[in-house]
């Protein structure tokens, strides 16, 4: 039986970060893929050779061509732009869009059945990219996003009493960014909501930190933005569709009705399998947390209007 295969595009923080984190637990083959002239041979090389003391057999290589990545199970795109001093939001929206579409028709020409994990921000927008650049169905299109945030909400929870993070849960909804919606009465210590445990203003403190987690980040680098966490929260989602393990998470994926949203990548909880995005979780949302979703929602919808057609 072959080993699967991943491709990641983007070899820099993340893209080299997830190609780690998937060889050296032995899930996939991996190619790095990117557009920088021996950037990804280097680091796929450097990953290769920590493969004996590590001790794993997955292989690992670095490359400029497409061809390379050809029948890959799993495409993750981090391939982009961070935000450079002088740029506006919507020139790196349009610069990012430009670079998801061009490696996504590479990628899915080479690997017509991948399942295309998206990571590259602003991320909800750039899902709609991927998902018209490469004709799949919306099972086959899933944005990293909602694992990430909700592991930077369980964080704050597990630090904030003293618990292990492990008997931690949080949810996240909507989109990636200051409008996402955490939902502290489904946020639970050992299944106890988070709201019985801690006082509003307290959740209402977490709550705000978890939506500007990434910019917390950004602001102690000043050189880069956050990448073993969302390395981490990537992984989690390439694991559970390799070993089709119909994990529960939150993920970036195109609504089509569910929570009263058509048309739209919004962060929900699905089911990931062999499948991709087997099934959308629908739950009931109270009144203040539907009109949250729906901001969320009109904020997503304001970028992909945005986008260059
Ligand atoms: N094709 C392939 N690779 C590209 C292309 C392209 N057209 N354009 C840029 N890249 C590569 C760059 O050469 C670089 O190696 O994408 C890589 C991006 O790496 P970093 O700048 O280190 O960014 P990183 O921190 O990894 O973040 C990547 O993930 O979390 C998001 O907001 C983050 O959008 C960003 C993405």
């Amino acid at each position: 039986m072959r080993r699967n295969k991943v491709t990641v595009i983007g070899a820099g923080n993340v893209g080299a970060t997830v190609a780690q984190r998937i060889a050296e637990a032995g899930l996939a083959d991996v190619v790095l893929v990117d557009i920088v002239e021996g950037l990804p041979q280097g680091k796929g090389l450097d990953l290769a050779e920590a493969a004996p003391v590590v001790g794993h057999d997955a292989r690992v290589v670095g490359t400029n061509d497409y061809a390379d990545s050809a029948g890959s199970d799993v495409v993750v795109v981090t391939s982009g732009l961070a935000r450079q001093p002088g740029m506006s939001r919507d020139d790196l929206l349009a610069k990012n869009a430009g670079i998801v579409r061009s490696v996504v028709e590479q990628a899915v020409h080479h690997s017509p059945n991948a399942i295309l994990v998206i990571v590259t921000n602003p991320l909800d927008a750039m899902c709609h990219v991927a998902l018209q650049a490469s004709g799949f169905p919306r099972e086959r299109v899933i944005g990293m996003a909602g694992v990430l945030d909700s592991a930077r909400f369980r964080t704050f929870i597990a630090e904030e009493l003293g618990v292990s993070v492990e008997d931690t849960h949080a949810f996240v909804l909507g989109g990636h960014g200051d409008t996402m919606v955490p939902l502290p009465r489904y946020s639970t210590v050992a299944g106890i909501p988070i709201t019985e445990l801690l006082p509003p203003d307290r959740v209402a403190a977490l709550v705000e930190r978890t939506a500007h987690g990434g910019a917390e980040i950004v602001a102690l680098l000043k050189t880069g933005s956050a990448f073993y966490a969302p390395a981490a929260a990537t992984f989690e989602m390439v694991d559970a569709i390799l070993r089709d393990r119909k994990r529960v998470l939150p993920c970036a994926v195109l609504l089509q009705g569910e929570y009263g949203v058509d048309g739209l990548f919004v962060g929900v909880p699905v089911v990931l399998g062999a499948g991709g995005m087997e099934r959308v979780i629908q739950i009931k949302l109270s009144a203040d947390e539907q009109r949250a979703f729906q901001r969320s929602a009109a904020a997503v919808r304001e970028l992909v209007d945005k986008l260059p057609a």
